[in-house]
């Protein structure tokens, strides 16, 4: 949710800058905007992309320092005045913000009383222009005045500051937002993710919340807001630049999907062994906790939600604990009831979502054991929490989640598989076979991207739908939920997740001749009340896109469509039925004309609430 880049060292700025920004553009893209500092500072911004920004600027700006930021509009339509970066009235500061500004119209008030106007409706203009009055109001430092007026300030912010009268420095500042610090030879970054960073440096400094740090040429400073010194913790980061790249494929999404099969071994890989053990290191520590809960209870959003809700249904299933799946967002702020040994599980890819992050603060203010599970190594959450288990899935940049998702899934099998193990709530048999079947899946879904070609023609049928059901019981009622998202996501098709069963409580009102109902049909332990669930939608005219078992005539006798995935065991059976979802979504997407890697109105991390 906003990306931010800075630059300060011996090379120039902009082509650094301008490349960053392209790779945070997954985080926001309705404007950008960049400030070199050379010294006289050039500032150009616009609405629209990081592409529209460089044709607005044409030449690159000569200069080895500047800030520049990719949008996602919170406060202030997208246009050219609210496009980042700020610079307070008498051209002291130029800043660029991620963040909310929640005190920000008392701040207006005040800062308009005393002579500010204000060009823009966002609440980063008031930040720059309250550093820039503290400033000019007493013999202060510039950094002094940045923190000053950072203490004065309610809300979340990542921020990166060229302080004019000390044109050779950048400030950068976190609360709640993130920021890391790149440390290069004789040159700082400044990113909202570590992804511009790695390909000039593998070192990094996560900043935390109230940290403020003076980057220079050749030095850092790095202290609290409240001037409190503090030690750079100074790591290394194993994230290779291939990671980041589309690799040949069209779409970072399409990528993304056809590296599950490698990226779930990932995340399997050392955590499942020959000798059928689950080895998950970050719970070794809690598993009395967690063994002994008296329920589980998961905090996450979105995709990770629906991955949340898979792991309800296996360790409901498989260790006979009682677990609950929470909206972070919810939850945070219905004052929660928390029984003694209830362990809270927050789950989030990008391990910033702001929620999620709340959640997880109430839940340890609560006296509840808080645990992870998180994609991206150092991020937030994956702090927050006391320990948890990295998914391992690489850097995800398309906005609509694919591995994530099914590595999630991966982690949360291997957790129901261990804590029932633990339980003794699993004969020895099922267990190694599930075991099995879980180091069988990345080859098993190779065989299900080779039906790419088959589910593009299914596609290209339902371009122009308005309107699509989609269906699924027990393990696979989630992936229902997540199959109706990723098409609203990128395609802006409505889409309706919905437990099979509950469909004559409502949607089947919706059933037409026109009307597509996706079910997922799989030969489970619920596949004779899903095949009626099917015969209740053709009875209506519905047009069925069925994902079956291979080999399953009678379905194929019912359906318009169908696609084939292997047999599995139930609690696998998520990783391969999701995958089709995936590629109808994209490929319906795609057909209709959408950008699929940055849909319209969302961004990859919702670091505001
Ligand atoms: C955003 C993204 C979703 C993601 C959700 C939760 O809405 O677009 O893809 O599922 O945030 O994000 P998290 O990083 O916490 O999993």
């Amino acid at each position: 949710m906003c990306g931010i880049v800075g630059y300060v060292g011996d090379r120039q700025a902009y082509p650094i800058i301008i490349a960053g920004l392209k790779r945070l553009e997954y985080r926001g893209y309705d404007s950008a905007g960049i400030c070199i500092a050379n010294p006289d500072p050039k500032t150009y911004k616009c609405r629209g992309r990081v592409q529209d920004l460089e044709n607005k600027v044409g030449q690159p700006l000569p200069g080895s320092l500047g800030i520049g930021h990719t949008r996602w509009a919170t406060h202030g339509e997208p246009n050219d005045d609210n496009a980042h970066p700020h610079t307070s009235q008498h051209g002291k500061f130029t800043l660029v913000h991620n963040g909310i500004i929640e005190n920000y119209t008392e701040l207006k008030h005040k800062l308009e009383k005393r002579g500010y106007n204000f060009v823009s409706a966002t609440d980063t203009e008031v930040l720059a222009n309250l550093i820039e009055y503290i400033y000019m109001k007493g013999e202060i430092t510039p950094e002094m005045a940045v923190r000053l007026a950072l203490s004065k300030v309610v809300g979340a912010y990542g921020l990166a500051i060229i302080a004019h009268d000390m044109p050779d420095c950048l400030i950068a500042a976190r609360k709640g937002s993130p920021l890391v610090i790149g440390v290069g030879d004789s040159e700082y970054f400044i990113a909202s993710d570590s992804t511009p960073i790695v390909e000039h440096t593998n070192r990094v400094i996560f900043l935390n919340d109230n940290d403020v740090a003076i980057l220079g040429r050749n030095q850092m400073t790095l202290k609290t807001i409240h001037n409190k010194s503090l030690e750079p913790n100074i790591q290394k980061i194993d994230l290779d630049i291939e990671a980041i790249e589309k690799g040949g494929f069209d779409h970072f999404m399409l990528k993304e999907i056809f590296e599950q099969p490698r990226s779930i071994h990932d995340t399997f890989r050392g955590r499942l062994s020959a000798e059928y053990d689950i080895h998950l290191g970050g719970l070794l520590e809690h598993i009395p906790a967690l063994t002994n809960a008296n329920r589980i209870i998961f905090v996450a959003c979105g995709t990770s939600w629906h991955a949340a809700q898979v792991g309800k249904y296996l360790i409901e299933d498989l260790a006979k604990i009682a677990t609950h799946v929470e909206y972070a967002s919810e939850f945070r702020y219905r004052n929660p009831v928390l029984l003694p040994n209830d362990v809270v599980i927050a789950i989030s890819q990008s391990g910033e979502t702001a929620d999620t992050l709340a959640a997880i603060k109430l839940a340890k203010e609560k006296g509840a054991l808080v645990l992870g599970i998180c994609n991206v190594v150092g991020s937030s959450i994956a702090r927050e929490t006391v320990s948890g288990v990295y998914t391992h899935a690489g850097p995800e940049i398309g906005v609509a989640s694919t591995k994530a998702f099914t590595a999630q899934v991966t982690v949360l099998i291997m957790m129901a598989i261990l804590l029932a193990k633990k339980r003794r709530t699993i004969e020895e048999d099922t267990r190694k076979k599930l075991i099995k079947e879980m180091m069988n899946i990345p080859q098993h879904i190779e065989q299900i991207l080779k039906l790419n070609p088959q589910i593009l023609d299914i596609s290209k049928k339902f371009v122009d739908a308005t309107n699509f059901l989609y269906l699924g019981r027990g393990h696979n009622y989630p992936v229902a939920l997540e199959g109706a998202l990723k098409l609203k996501e990128i395609s802006y098709i409505h889409a309706e997740g919905y437990p099979a069963a509950e469909m004559k409580h409502g949607p089947i009102a919706l059933i037409d001749q026109t009307m597509p109902v996706v079910v997922i049909a799989i030969k489970d332990h619920s596949y004779d009340k899903i095949v009626s669930n099917i015969q209740e939608v053709k009875a209506r005219k519905g047009i069925i896109i069925a994902i079956v078992t291979e080999g399953d005539t009678t379905i194929r006798n019912m359906a318009d469509h169908v696609i084939e995935i292997p047999a599995v065991a139930d609690i696998v059976s998520p990783l391969l039925t999701v995958i089709p979802l995936q590629l109808l979504a994209y490929h319906i997407a795609l057909l209709r004309g959408c950008n699929v890697d940055q849909p319209r109105n969302l961004a990859k991390s919702v670091t505001v609430e």
